[in-house]
């Protein structure tokens, strides 16, 4: 959601804290701001509606006269986006400035409170609440600590927050807390950074510490990480991780966007997801996750996918295959419904959680229900460490590398490698997939990073002509059968986040029971139909379309010619065995989306009003 970016060593904060956010400006990007430690070590803050680098425009001043600060890109909650709603906040005495990430659920209660005791407010956040909160407990007893005041005002809080807070009369400490939000601390050589991820400081220090639920830290040169529980004040023991993140991986590496540069790693990200996991030449599949608890899995009554967006329709995905394969009952949930419509779930139900970001709040809030109801909980999480792999009892890591594009690619495919690996494995070990089967089916997955690499070879300059032709298109509809249904409801997605156009997907037979109505010689229907897969089906589908004047874009098998003969747009992908091919059919549609957004004119990395990761409910 917003991002947030603290220091406090010998650089100069300014570079360390606008770097940091242009790193973390794909979390938010509705509003910027930052605040130093001046000379005299008082706070000067600058911030304003819009990017970092409207931010920047206002605050260059700032260079050089600090050594501690922090800032924040913003994705509104509460408040509309605007210079005064913008962070950092600062306390009604003006000594006190605070970053949040997240939401205080009872801020209006304690806003209350406080405009009782005189205090007063300037935006409409529940961030400001928080500051003054903590100004209040300082108030009201003299002799209480910043860091003290600032757990007390986190005792009063809940929901979800990451913050990071400074005041004028502590040089040099920043405090920070987290729960619900993730934030991790580089320790550095006589520096410490903060940051909603290790990105801002992967430069700097490969040591970093992710502060766990409900903990909170003083952090200052001379005292180091001081680490406490908020609820009982208890010490923790730091535990300093490595990190494995490099700069290159998160940087642009020449390409135009990091979509397009996600896209072209699906090669590479797919065979990272399969590497010493799928061993072709041993026929297994090895993955530990799994294989520790097979007999859960084997044992469940059923198996619940639990996602949002396009990790939801991996989901989909993944029951079309696990219920193939291993013939267990598979059922898939929004997060967020499930949460809210007190589900039946019992301690024989295992429950799958598919998070790229592992920070959804939706997918959070569900685990937790279902952990609480104790059914054995799985995650397949792209971000190591994240707060959904760590409440999980097992799980994979995608290991698709880090996702900055805001719309999911190589998350989403190396996702349903994982559920490829999942479902065979569990179909080989349960019986239901017998060795011969298994065998061609691990060899055909194995293929499929070549694959994806000559559909992007071949298909590149494709998409890009066809974008150019619906640049003015105001709707679509995606449609496919099987497998490639959710493949359609993935690739409308997509189209719809970057280029705003308006799009729909649908089970291609579902076609005739009402979207029908809309097909004219105006309406772009890309339509998914490889060989294997009801293709017969599919050419009646087409048929009906055409016969209504409809722009027909095909993704057909290379070779193909019924389908290819009837639709205005042609595009060739190799032939897979059915479950894999949503995997190689996403590409071509992930390139049509980011080509039309870009011809629009579209912010493809930022899109408007979304964030990364989404972690308010
Ligand atoms: O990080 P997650 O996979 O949990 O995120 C879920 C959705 O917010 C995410 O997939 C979203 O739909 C993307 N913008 C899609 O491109």
């Amino acid at each position: 959601m917003c991002g947030i970016v603290g220091y406090t060593g010998f650089q100069d904060a300014y570079n360390i804290v606008i770097n940091g956010l242009r790193r973390l400006e794909y979390r938010g990007y509705d509003s910027a701001g930052i605040v130093l430690e001046n000379v005299n070590d008082k706070l000067s803050v600058e911030k304003t509606k819009g990017k970092v680098d409207d931010l920047v425009d206002i605050s260059e001043q700032l260079k050089g006269i600090a050594k501690t600060g922090m800032g924040h890109t913003r994705w509104a909650t509460h408040g509309v986006p605007s210079d005064r709603n913008s962070h950092p906040h600062l306390s009604n005495n003006g000594k006190i400035a605070i970053i949040h990430n997240g939401i205080i659920e009872n801020y209006d209660t304690i806003k209350t409170m406080l405009k009782e005791k005189g205090f007063t407010f300037k935006s409409e956040t529940d961030t400001e609440v928080l500051v003054n909160l903590i100004q209040y407990f300082m108030d009201i007893n003299p002799e209480t600590e910043f860091p003290t005041a600032v757990r007390y005002a986190l005792n009063e809080v809940y929901g979800a927050y990451a913050i990071t807070v400074m005041h004028e009369d502590y040089p040099g400490v920043l405090v920070v807390g987290r729960l619900g939000s993730p934030l991790a601390i580089g320790i550095g050589e006589k520096e410490y950074f903060i940051a909603s991820d290790a990105s801002p400081f992967v430069e700097f220090t490969k040591e970093a510490i992710y502060l766990e639920e409900g903990h909170m830290a003083t952090i200052s040169l001379e005292k180091g990480v001081d680490i406490r529980t908020i609820n009982d004040n208890s010490k923790i023991e730091a535990e300093i991780q490595e990190l494995k993140l490099s700069l290159e991986q998160i940087e642009k590496g020449g390409y135009e966007h990091f979509m397009l540069k996600e896209i072209f790693e699906q090669p590479k990200s797919v065979h990272d997801t399969m590497r010493g996991r799928l061993i072709v030449d041993e026929g297994v599949i090895k993955m530990a996750g799994i294989w520790d608890h097979v007999e859960k899995f084997k044992n469940a009554n059923r198996i619940i996918i639990i996602a949002c967006g396009t990790s939801w329709h991996a989901g989909l995905i993944g029951e079309y295959l696990i219920e193939e394969y291993a013939r267990i009952p598979v059922e898939v949930e929004y997060a967020s419904e499930f949460r809210y419509r007190n589900p039946i779930i019992t301690d024989k139900d295992v429950v799958i959680a598919i998070s790229q970001s592992g920070e959804t709040a939706d997918t959070m809030a569900a685990l937790k229900l279902a952990k609480e109801k104790g059914a054995f909980i799985y995650g397949i999480c792209n971000v190591v460490d994240s707060s959904i792999a760590r409440i999980t009892d097992a799980g994979s890591y995608t290991h698709a590398g880090p996702e900055i594009g805001v719309a999911s690619t190589k998350a989403f495919t190396a996702q349903l490698t994982i559920l490829s690996l999942i479902a065979l494995k569990l179909g080989n070990h349960n019986g239901n997939l017998g060795n011969a089967e298994f065998m061609r089916l691990i060899s055909e997955l194995d293929a499929i990073p070549k694959k994806i690499e000559e559909v992007l070879n071949t298909t590149h300059e494709l998409t890009q002509n066809i974008a150019k032709d619906f640049i003015s298109a105001t709707n679509f509809l995606y449609l496919g059968r099987g497998y490639n249904y959710p493949a359609a409801l993935e690739g409308a997605l997509k189209l719809k986040e970057i280029s705003y156009i308006h799009a729909e997907g649908y089970p291609a037979a579902e076609m005739k029971h009402g979207p029908i109505a809309l097909i004219d010689e105006n309406m772009p229907i890309v339509i998914i139909a490889p060989k294997k897969g009801h293709y017969d089906k599919i050419v009646s589908n087409v048929q009906e379309i055409k016969a209504r004047k409809g722009k027909i874009i095909a993704v057909v098998n290379k070779g193909d010619t019924q389908v290819s003969a009837m639709a205005d747009y042609v595009i060739e992908i190799p032939e897979t065995s059915e479950c894999f091919s949503p995997i190689v059919a996403s590409v071509p549609l992930q390139l049509l989306a980011y080509y039309i957004a870009v011809y629009r004119g579209a912010n493809v990395d930022q899109p408007r009003n979304l964030a990364k990761s989404v972690t308010v409910e």
